[in-house]
Parts: C-alpha cells; sequence; structure tokens
C-alpha cells in the first residue's frame, strides 16, 4: 500500500513506533526512522535504537535510514524533513510517536515533570507539524500541486479524557487533538491530511500499568495496531482528515469531536446570570451526566 512513498516515523525505536516503521517498509515505502532513544522518564539518549529498528527493516529486505534527534527541537525537525527530502526526494507522510511519561498526583506534580511531559508529546507535535506544513505548502506551490495527498498522523491518547496520575499527559494528549484539526483545517488547502490515534498496547510504556496486568502481548501487542498509521498514511485513505481513530487489539473506533449537547438561550437582554443558569441548569441538563468523572484508560 506504500510504494513509492516515504514516510519519516518519529520515536520508531521503541513500541508502536518501531513496530510500524517495519509495517511500513514491508508495505513498499522507505522509512526514516526518527529516535532520540531516551527511556520512559526521557532520560539519557542513545542512537542505537533507531539504528536497530533500519537494521531490522534491511534485513526484511526493506529500505531505512536513522536519524537521531528530538522532535520537540524545531530546528532538529526542520532539518530531519530537508535531509528525508535530499535522500529520498521528498516526505509524503509523517506519524509522530515520540513520546515519554512522568506520572504524578497533582498536588505533588513538578514544574519539571509537567513540561517535560508536555514538551515532548505537544511541543514534539508542533514542532513537526509547524515544519512539515511549511514544507508542503512551498513544495505545493512550486510543483502547482500534489499528485498525491500528504498525510500526517498525531498520537493522542484516551488518556486526553482524562486519568488520575496524569494530568501533564492527558493535557498534552488533549491538546494534540485541538492541534490536529486546527492543522486539518489549515493544510487541507495543500492537499494534506491530518488525522489522530488513540491506540492501546503493551509496550515498556505500558507493560507496568495495573490495567495492562492480564493483557496478553499476543492480543495486545504493538503489531495489531500498525494498520492504522499504513491506512492513514496510504492513499486508501484519500479526503479523511481530521479524524482520531482508537485501536487496540482487534477493534478500531472512529472517535467523537467534543460538541455543544443541548443549548439555551436566556430570556434576559443583559446575557446569562448566574441566578437564571441555577434556575433553569435543570432544563439545560436534563438526562445529561453533571458529575463527569471520566477517566480513558
Ligand atoms: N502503548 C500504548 O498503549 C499507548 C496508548 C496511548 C498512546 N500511546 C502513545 O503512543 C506513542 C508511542 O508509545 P509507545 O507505547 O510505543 O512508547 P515507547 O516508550 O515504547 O516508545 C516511545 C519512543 O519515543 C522515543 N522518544 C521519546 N522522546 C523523544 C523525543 N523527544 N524525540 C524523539 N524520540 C523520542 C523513545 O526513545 C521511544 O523509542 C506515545 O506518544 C504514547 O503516548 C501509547
Amino acid at each position: 500500500m506504500l510504494e513509492d512513498t516515504v514516510c519519516i516515523v518519529c520515536g520508531g525505536g521503541h513500541g508502536l513506533g518501531e513496530e510500524t516503521a517495519v509495517a511500513m517498509a514491508e508495505a513498499g515505502a522507505s522509512v526514516v526512522v526518527n529516535d532520540l532513544g531516551v527511556d520512559v522518564s526521557g532520560e539519557g539518549s542513545d542512537e542505537q535504537p533507531a539504528e536497530e529498528t533500519v537494521e531490522r527493516i534491511e534485513a526484511a529486505g526493506g529500505e531505512a535510514t536513522a536519524h537521531f534527534g528530538d522532535v520537540a527541537d524545531l530546528d532538529y525537525t526542520e532539518e530531519l524533513i530537508a535531509d528525508t527530502v535530499a535522500e529520498y526526494g521528498a516526505v509524503h507522510g509523517i506519524v509522530n510517536f515520540a513520546g515519554v511519561l512522568r506520572d504524578g498526583m497533582l498536588f505533588k506534580m513538578s514544574e519539571e515533570q509537567f513540561d517535560t511531559v508536555v514538551d515532548v508529546h505537544l511541543k514534539g507535535h508542533f514542532s513537526l507539524l509547524r515544519n512539515a506544513a511549511s514544507h508542503w505548502r512551498q513544495r505545493h506551490k512550486a510543483e502547482g500541486g500534489f499528485d498525491r495527498e500528504r498525510s500526517f498522523v498525531c498520537l493522542s491518547s484516551g488518556v486526553s479524557v482524562g486519568n488520575v496520575g496524569q494530568a501533564n499527559y492527558s493535557a498534552a494528549k488533549a491538546g494534540i487533538l485541538g492541534l490536529m484539526r486546527t492543522a486539518a483545517l489549515e493544510l487541507d488547502q495543500y492537499d494534506v491530511r491530518v488525522n489522530a490515534m488513540w491506540p492501546t498496547a503493551v509496550t515498556r510504556m505500558t507493560e507496568d500499568l495495573p490495567a495492562m496486568a492480564a493483557a496478553d502481548p499476543d492480543d495486545l501487542g504493538p503489531q495489531h495496531v500498525t494498520g492504522v498509521p499504513v491506512f492513514l498514511s496510504s492513499a486508501a485513505a484519500e479526503g479523511v482528515t481530521g479524524c482520531t481513530l482508537a485501536v487496540a487489539g482487534d477493534s478500531v473506533s472512529i472517535v467523537s469531536d467534543p460538541e455543544r449537547e443541548r443549548s439555551l438561550s436566556t430570556n434576559s437582554d443583559d446575557g446569562w446570570s448566574a441566578a437564571e443558569l441555577a434556575e433553569r441548569w435543570a432544563e439545560l441538563t436534563d438526562g445529561f451526566e453533571t458529575t463527569r468523572l471520566n477517566s480513558g484508560w
């Protein structure tokens, strides 16, 4: 499905990114594998993980190049895109799996814990999308349009709904959805699709979570997720943009966008007063749950 296609897979040194890079190469893509080689908390750095993914791809007869760097660094992501174009002539698809965790309850979460997670996930997506947007806009103008749509796949999470102990991560993953929808709106005119995924799989990031304790890696392994990014990066997904797809094991779902559930107009010319809202609260919310303590995990 990805013959004559050039894809950049960020965070491709482990887990979902590694399996997706391998699946993309199996589907015929030339793959540039980015990774910073950090541990789950974002400590350290190592060129080896990206190189090992490239070795896996090459051993299976595929085409890939390793690229070492931090997705949250705008100068680096500009270089990543420029080097990919220099090596393979174009960038048709980008998927960003780069991610770290620094869990903690809000009452004791440090500024560093918050900033590190928001930086890698949310700013990492901004950094890649900003430079991809600039590159694709310029190429689209220079070439008078594209022969086929370009694709960007963002990594959000069901935890964007909320999860105890993950205020930093859920904020970043919800922010990625807003960024994705705006990017989809802005880049549609340049034939660029932008979508998001909510994956669930056993990786080093999730293997210790209580919810994963009973999971069988054969049923919930990262290899079950790769069909979605390969599909979204292929011509089969033409016109699909602004969507969020959840994928876990044998299930794929389309996720709803936030929308107004019910609206009321005030009876006053001066706008809603707190007193009128209190009086008509039941009218607005009848049939809706208003104690919303949802967890996306
Ligand atoms: N595994 C799941 O169930 C699950 C669920 C929801 C969302 N996700 C998301 O999917 C993505 C991949 O998760 P995973 O489970 O494969 O994790 P993982 O830890 O196995 O892989 C993450 C990779 O990102 C790399 N990385 C981290 N910071 C980087 C940076 N600044 N620049 C470049 N590379 C960097 C790491 O070195 C690692 O190779 C993450 O965004 C994660 O939040 C995973």
